[in-house]
C-alpha cells in the first residue's frame, strides 16, 4: 500500500477529531521502553530505505518516517492483519506518504535483494518462531553496509516474580514443573544469543546497549489481572504446569505475591532489555 497525499507542514494538526483521539496512544507503554533504545542509536539519514520488521501497529514505522523526513521510505512488514490496518489508517490519518505496508510473514517478503540501508525491529526477534528465516531474509535485502537494530527483553526479566513462583512450586510438591520453568525463564535471549543468531545469518555484531526499568504492581492480584500481562505473559506462565494443576498453582501464586507485595508495599518486578546492533558487511 503507497500513500500518496502530499504532507503540508503548515496544516494545522487538529486534535478535535474522532482519529486525532483514536491515535493519540500510538503504541503500548511495553514497545516504547524498549524502542527508545532504538530511536537514541539508529542513524538518521534522509534518503534511506528502512526495513521495520514485526511493525505491529507500526509506531517505529511512523516514527521513523516522520525522523528521517519524505525522502526516506519505511516499509514495515508484519503478518498481522488487524495490526496493519490500524497502521494504514494511521498512515491516512498522519497524512504520511513515504510509509510502504507489507502485510507479510517477513521470512518471505517480497523485496529486492541489496534494496534496504537499515533494518529495525522492536521485540520482534524475541517473538519470530521462524528467526532463523526472517534473519536470513533481513540479510539478503541488506544493502553492503546496512545496519539492523533489535531489540528484546533479557533473561532475568521479572525475576522477582520467577522467584516466587518457583517457591511455590516447590511448596506444592511440583518438583517436575521447576524444570519447566527454568526452561521457560531460559528461553529468553541473552546478548550472546543474538549475536549469534545474527551472526549466523551473515551480519557482524557491532555492539549491545542494555536498559533495565521496573514495572510495579500493588500486588500480585493486580498483576496477574493486566491487560498487558494476560496478553503477553499469562499463557506462557501457565503452560508452565499441567492443566490440572493450573487452578490450585496460580491460587497459591497469587496469595504469595500478594505476601511479597505486603512485605514491601508493592509488587516491582526488574525488566532488562537490549537494543542488539548489527552490520551487513
Ligand atoms: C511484540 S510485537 C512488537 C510489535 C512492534 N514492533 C512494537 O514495537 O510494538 C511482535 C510482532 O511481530 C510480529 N511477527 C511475529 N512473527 C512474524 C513473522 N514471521 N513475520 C512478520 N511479523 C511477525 C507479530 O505479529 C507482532 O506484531
Amino acid at each position: 500500500m503507497e500513500r500518496n497525499r502530499e504532507l503540508n507542514h503548515s496544516a494545522p494538526v487538529n486534535h478535535r477529531t474522532s482519529a486525532a483521539g483514536e491515535f493519540y496512544d500510538e503504541l503500548p507503554l511495553w514497545s516504547a521502553r524498549f524502542g527508545q533504545l532504538i530511536l537514541d542509536q539508529v542513524p538518521l539519514r534522509s534518503g534511506m530505505t528502512i526495513l521495520d520488521i514485526g511493525a505491529g501497529t507500526g509506531w517505529l514505522s511512523l516514527e521513523l518516517a516522520q525522523r528521517c523526513g519524505a525522502e526516506t521510505t519505511v516499509i514495515a512488514v508484519d503478518s498481522w492483519e488487524d495490526a496493519m490496518q490500524r497502521l494504514a489508517r494511521k498512515v491516512d490519518h498522519l497524512g504520511l506518504r513515504n510509509v510502504r505496508l507489507l502485510v507479510q510473514d517477513a521470512a518471505a517478503f517480497d523485496l529486492p535483494d541489496a534494496s534496504v540501508d537499515l533494518i529495525v525491529s522492536n521485540l520482534g526477534i524475541n517473538n519470530f518462531e521462524n528467526r532463523e528465516a526472517v534473519l536470513q531474509a533481513c540479510f539478503r535485502v541488506a544493502r553492503p553496509g546496512a545496519e539492523l537494530f533489535v531489540t528484546t527483553n533479557l533473561v532475568g526479566h521479572m525475576r522477582e516474580f520467577y522467584d516466587v513462583y518457583r517457591d511455590v512450586l516447590r511448596e506444592l510438591g511440583l518438583a517436575d514443573q521447576v524444570a519447566a520453568l527454568e526452561s521457560h525463564i531460559h528461553h529468553r535471549a541473552t546478548i550472546d544469543s543474538v549475536r549469534s543468531q545474527l551472526e549466523s545469518a551473515g551480519f557482524q555484531f557491532v555492539r549491545a546497549a542494555t536498559h533495565s526499568f521496573r514495572e510495579r504492581f500493588v500486588d500480585g492480584s493486580a498483576l496477574l489481572r493486566h491487560y498487558f500481562i494476560r496478553l503477553g505473559f499469562l499463557p506462557g506462565w501457565k503452560e508452565v504446569v499441567p492443566s490440572p494443576d493450573v487452578e490450585r498453582t496460580f491460587a497459591a501464586l497469587e496469595r504469595r505475591l500478594n505476601r511479597v507485595a505486603a512485605e514491601h508495599s508493592e509488587l516491582t518486578l526488574t525488566v532488562p532489555g537490549a537494543c542488539i546492533q548489527a552490520r551487513r558487511g
